[in-house]
């Protein structure tokens, strides 16, 4: 029997993303490879995930090694060192003293509801308008995109969002008697790549002061690297009870994580919360290289020196239809005069992936290990787009 060409039949997929364009079939570095040869350069990068971008070597051994141990996976029932070694590199990495791994983002957001309502005995959670927490029923509930919310609903109660940078709203919403979370990205992603002001999370982090609420920072798409500092945080001044991350923590393995406060935790017991993969040998092993990888000095200082160039030269785009350009480090927004997609589509025929952030704003989002040369090649092909 000849293999069926992959494009000849629709594939039994459910129908919940719109995929376009062509069918990779191999990656390296920051390009991916059609099935027929063309290359792309992915500025897209899963999203988010491919921090190290496409075949990166320290992915490539500790998955061999990982594996060479026989163990994929190990119940959360029993020990096994390799999420042991991670929650320490965190740990040690962070303002928090103790760690919780999951699967995903929206995982890892759902996980830190509870342990904020387990801890302040309180069950009001805030988030803010521009935010996006993640796709199941609570995250959701946090997340501000009526058109997913909307055919979903009863979602979680006691969520509210509030408008981003809306002191009396705020102070209305963040009580000490209903208020055990609030939750906020230092830098919104998929409402549009927004950074947040710093004195807005000083003051937040104030207000949850006086509320006994806990502080979670959603840095599932901003942290680890992608805004020039390990956590985007750091660059704010402001900490956090909790931070959410996952993305590119396993390297494009699905893992999240909790990170948070001795004080929130000692709250928590066993059977409080639990996941059955959470953590596992193979997805830690890989993403305590990660860590290490994207947490040292000199890789955190080239991502902040390609932001720089990347931002400058974004800010000088020759396009009558760029309204505004936003972001750090390797984290960038395009907002247009026009919507965004068509400007995506282009791109891609012209060998780039970018991706929208809602509808008028082009994100950039390319592997941290991005070169010079691809950088300029990839902003030549977008502003060739955008004339
Ligand atoms: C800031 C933020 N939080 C949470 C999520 C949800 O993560 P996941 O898709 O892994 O559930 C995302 C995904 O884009 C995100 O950008």
């Amino acid at each position: 029997m000849t293999a069926t060409p992959a494009a000849a039949t629709a594939p039994p997929l459910l129908g919940v993303y719109a995929r376009v364009g062509p069918l990779f079939t191999s990656g390296q570095g920051a390009e991916l490879v059609a099935e027929d040869g063309a290359r792309y350069l992915d500025f897209v990068a899963g999203i988010g995930v491919n921090a190290l971008g496409y075949n990166h070597p320290v992915i490539r051994g500790a998955i061999e090694r990982a594996l060479a141990t026989g163990l994929i996976h190990v119940s959360n029932l029993y020990r096994s060192e390799p999420g042991e070694r991670l929650a320490d590199e965190l740990v040690g990495r962070s303002f928090a003293d103790q760690a919780f791994f999951c699967n995903s983002g929206a995982e890892a957001n759902e996980a830190a509801f509870k342990f904020a309502r387990k801890w302040a005995q309180k069950p009001g959670i805030v988030a803010f308008s521009g935010g996006f927490h993640g796709r199941l029923f609570a995250s959701l509930a946090a997340t501000d995109r009526p058109e997913y919310r909307r055919p979903f609903e009863p979602l979680v109660p006691g969520i509210d969002i509030v408008p981003l940078g809306d002191r009396a709203a705020t102070e209305r919403a963040v009580t000490a008697e209903r208020t055990g979370a609030v939750i906020i990205e230092p830098v919104q992603g998929e409402g549009g790549v927004h950074p947040v002001d710093a004195e807005w999370l000083a003051w937040l982090r104030q207000l949850c002061d006086g509320c006994r609420a806990a502080l979670i920072f959603d840095e599932v798409q901003c942290g680890l690297g992608r805004t020039g500092t390990f956590f985007a945080y750091e660059q704010s001044g402001v900490v956090p009870d909790m931070v959410t991350l996952a993305k590119p923590l396993a390297g494009g393995l699905p893992m999240g994580a909790v990170l948070l406060k001795d004080a929130i935790g000692s709250a928590l017991a066993p059977g409080d919360h639990a996941t059955t993969f959470g953590g596992g040998p193979l997805v830690a092993s890989v993403a305590l290289e990660v860590v290490r990888a994207i947490g040292a000095p000199e890789f955190l200082a080239s991502v902040r020196r390609a932001g720089e160039w990347l931002g400058g030269r974004l800010a000088s785009l020759r396009s009558r239809r760029v309204r505004s350009v936003r972001g750090r480090g390797l984290m960038w927004g395009i907002e247009l005069a026009e919507p965004a997609a068509p400007f995506v589509a282009l791109a891609r025929e012209r060998g780039l992936l970018v991706a929208t952030a809602g509808p008028k704003v082009l994100r950039l989002l390319p592997p941290l290990v991005v070169t010079q040369d691809e950088l300029e090649r990839g902003v030549a092909i977008l502003e060739g787009a955008l004339a």
